[in-house]
This record gives structure tokens, C-alpha cells and sequence, in this order.
């Protein structure tokens, strides 16, 4: 049960305030900074390919730039960006380091002043990032792109609050800005960034209609608050004729697919005129090329967006990171975990492989340490 599973996150007040905490500089030497080790453990790809091409490998642990910090990592999890990297779909240089989202504790800050409008930074510090490379025992982030994790939200969870809740919170507030009595369609409405759709957009006052491929997942789906759960197994035409129906016979405002190919045809057949498709990911394939003119009978609009653009200033990633911490205090997001991976080979091999099998629901974990 989702709602069995989810754990409510309770902010105390003076994290809240510390995380509200207008443009403030620079960060704190409060603690004596600990031994960090020449080498570390990284898992990476050397050459593109299957799951089997994950390695273990020792590597100078990483020099911090001026502006960042050095974080010994605790947590970290699998994100279906990790195979579109790996399978050679995003090129990326090799040697490798995958991992996306960075939970863990500041070994060392900046060596330049630099602005955190998230507030201080301080060693020993638990803070969350999206600057990558986290499948590694220590990770380098630009200082401004570190949020604290509040006492009361369990390390894991900042894991949560990174890749998924800030690409949630970035789909719905500028890809298509869903506006209160909307009709949305999320697309894998069970998934890591799907459950995270469904809640965000029923808080933000949208009737919310989600796709998935099983009865387990359509359950879960309907825990996080989905007004209505199809099964992607059903005919097509069935599925948009209900859809349509639901949606004042009119069809959806609003369509957010990280799907890509499978479901791109009948994301055409289920929107309403002047409607907008966000086609954000390539699960089952990147999109086809496309003529302009497919948009014209419904004058429609299609965007294909990125997390990283939305949150690559600081004035940015703060405003994304302190409302993503906001809503998880106000309960209005909660956190299901799949699995917890090992840090190994194996264990990124094995989240891999279960990311792209269909069968998993809400976050994979990875424990490093
Ligand atoms: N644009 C961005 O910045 C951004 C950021 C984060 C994630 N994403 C994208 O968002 C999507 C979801 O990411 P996630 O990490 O949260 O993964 P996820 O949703 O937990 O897993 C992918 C889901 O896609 C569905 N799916 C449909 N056809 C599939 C196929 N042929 N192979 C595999 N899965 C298929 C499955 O749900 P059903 O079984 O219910 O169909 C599967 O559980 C991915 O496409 C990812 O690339 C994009």
C-alpha cells in the first residue's frame, strides 16, 4: 500500500526558518574539517553498453573548485537517465560516473566567498544536490547548488526531494503551468517522477488522470490522489475515449509523458485544443521526428524539457530546492521506496536493470554509505 509505505515529512520550525532564509553568504567553519582520502570507490562505465558494463573502480577522490564543496556521500539513487547514459543514447565522456541525485554530509567548503541563497553551509552539514557523480564515495557540488536535508526528513528521502520532486515541480510550474481545475494527464502515474506528478499536480488543484501497466501500480497511482487510473494494457481506443469523456469530452489541458514513443501518437488523441504535451523522457524510446503541421488542427503546443535549465542559476535551484522542502513539510508530497541497492557493480547493475523492467514503483535507492 503507497499510503502505508510513505513517510510523512515533518520539518521543525527552525529548519523551516534556516531554509527560508533570504540570500545570505558564504558558510560556516564550525567543525574541524575531516581527513578526506586521497582514493575512492566510484562505480562507472568505461565503454557504453548493457548493465554489465558498471565497474568498480578506486579514483583520486575529487578536487573541490573554489565555489564547491566536497561531500562524502551517504545516499544516492537510480534515475532512467543512468541507461540513456549508459546505453550510449546521451553521450557523455568516459570514463563515467553516473548517479544523479547526491545526499551526504559537506567534508569541505568553498575556498572562495561565495552566495547560497539556501543559507551558511557548515562541515558536517547533510544537504541534497543534483550535481551529479554520485556513484562515488565523495561528490563535488557548485556551493549554490546544495540544499540542506532538514533534521527531520531521513537522509534517504533527500534523494526524493532531488532528481524527481524537482523535475515534478519544474514540469508542472513552467514546462505546462497547471492551473487550478485543469484536466492532466501523467503518464507512468506509478514511476519515481509519476508518483511526484500525481501529487503535485493534485495540490495544485488539477483533476489528474494517470496511465500504468499493472493493477498494483493503478492502486498506488490512486493512493497518491489520482482522480481516475487507466491501464496501458487496455485498447488505445478505449483508453482515450475514456480519458476524453472524463475530461468534459473536451480532452486534457495538459499531457506529461516520460514514456517517449509507445504513447506519442495517442498523447495527439487525448488533449484538447491548445493543449500542451510535455514529452519529458524516452522510457520506451525517444519520440519520431515530427512535421509543425501535427499541431495545427488543435493548436497545440509540444516541449521537450530538461530538468537542468529550469535550476541552472542559483536564485534558480534555491527557489525549486526550498519549495520542494516546503511542500514535503506540508505533507502535500510523500516518498515511496522500491528497493535499497548496495553501493557496488552489482548493486547499480541490478537497479538498472529493474529501472527499465516495468516493475518498479517509486524510488530505487542506492546506500553508499
Ligand atoms: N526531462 C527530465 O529532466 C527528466 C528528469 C527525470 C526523469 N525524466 C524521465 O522521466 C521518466 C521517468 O523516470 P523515472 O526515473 O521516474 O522512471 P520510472 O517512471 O520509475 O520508470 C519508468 C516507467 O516508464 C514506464 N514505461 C513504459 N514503457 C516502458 C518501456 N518500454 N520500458 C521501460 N519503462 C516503460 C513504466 O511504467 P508503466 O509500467 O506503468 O508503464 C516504468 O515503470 C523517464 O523517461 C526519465 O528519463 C526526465
Amino acid at each position: 500500500m503507497l499510503l502505508a509505505s510513505l513517510r510523512r515529512i515533518a520539518v521543525p520550525l527552525a529548519v523551516t526558518r534556516s531554509i527560508h532564509r533570504p540570500l545570505a553568504t558564504a558558510y560556516v567553519r564550525n567543525m574541524s574539517a575531516p581527513a578526506i582520502p586521497k582514493t575512492h570507490k566510484v562505480v562507472q562505465f568505461e565503454k557504453t553498453g548493457g548493465p554489465e558494463v558498471n565497474v568498480l573502480a578506486e579514483v583520486p577522490t575529487p578536487t573541490p573548485k573554489p565555489d564547491e564543496v566536497l561531500i562524502k556521500v551517504e545516499w544516492t539513487g537510480a534515475n532512467f537517465i543512468d541507461n540513456y547514459r549508459r546505453s550510449g543514447l546521451y553521450t557523455v565522456p568516459l570514463p563515467y560516473v553516473q548517479g544523479q541525485d547526491i545526499v551526504g554530509k559537506i567534508v569541505q567548503l568553498p575556498t572562495e566567498k561565495v552566495d547560497t541563497p539556501l543559507g551558511p553551509l557548515k562541515i558536517g552539514q547533510r544537504v541534497f544536490s543534483t550535481a551529479g557523480h554520485s556513484f562515488a564515495e565523495y561528490a563535488v557540488a557548485p556551493a549554490w547548488q546544495v540544499a540542506p536535508v532538514p533534521d527531520s526528513v531521513k537522509a534517504e528521502d533527500g534523494v526524493s526531494l532531488s532528481t524527481v520532486t524537482l523535475t515534478a515541480l519544474t514540469l508542472l510550474r513552467e514546462a505546462y503551468p497547471v492551473q487550478k481545475g485543469d484536466y492532466v494527464l501523467v503518464r507512468a502515474a506509478a514511476g519515481g517522477v509519476g508518483l511526484v506528478l500525481v501529487q503535485l499536480a493534485k495540490a495544485f488543484g488539477a483533476h489528474v488522470v494517470g496511465t500504468v501497466s499493472t493493477a498494483e501500480k493503478a492502486q498506488q497511482a490512486r493512493e497518491a490522489g489520482a482522480d481516475l487510473v487507466l491501464l496501458s494494457t487496455a485498447p488505445s481506443e478505449e483508453n482515450v475515449a475514456k480519458i476524453v469523456e472524463w475530461s468534459e469530452g473536451k480532452g486534457v489541458h495538459g499531457v506529461y509523458d516520460g514514456i517517449g514513443k509507445d504513447t506519442w501518437e495517442e498523447d495527439f488523441l487525448v488533449v484538447r485544443p491548445k493543449a500542451t504535451i510535455v514529452t519529458y523522457g524516452n522510457a520506451s524510446g525517444p519520440v519520431p521526428p515530427f512535421s509543425p503541421l501535427k499541431l495545427t488542427p488543435k493548436v497545440l503546443k509540444v516541449t521537450r524539457p530538461s530538468l537542468f535549465p529550469f535550476i541552472n542559476t542559483p536564485e534558480d535551484f534555491a527557489r525549486y530546492a526550498r519549495e520542494a522542502v516546503t511542500l514535503a513539510e506540508q505533507g502535500k508530497v510523500k516518498f515511496a521506496v522500491h528497493k535499497v541497492y548496495p553501493f557496488s557493480a552489482e548493486g547499480v547493475k541490478q537497479s538498472q536493470i529493474d529501472i527499465s523492467s516495468r516493475g518498479t514503483t517509486g524510488k530505487l535507492l542506492i546506500h553508499v554509505s
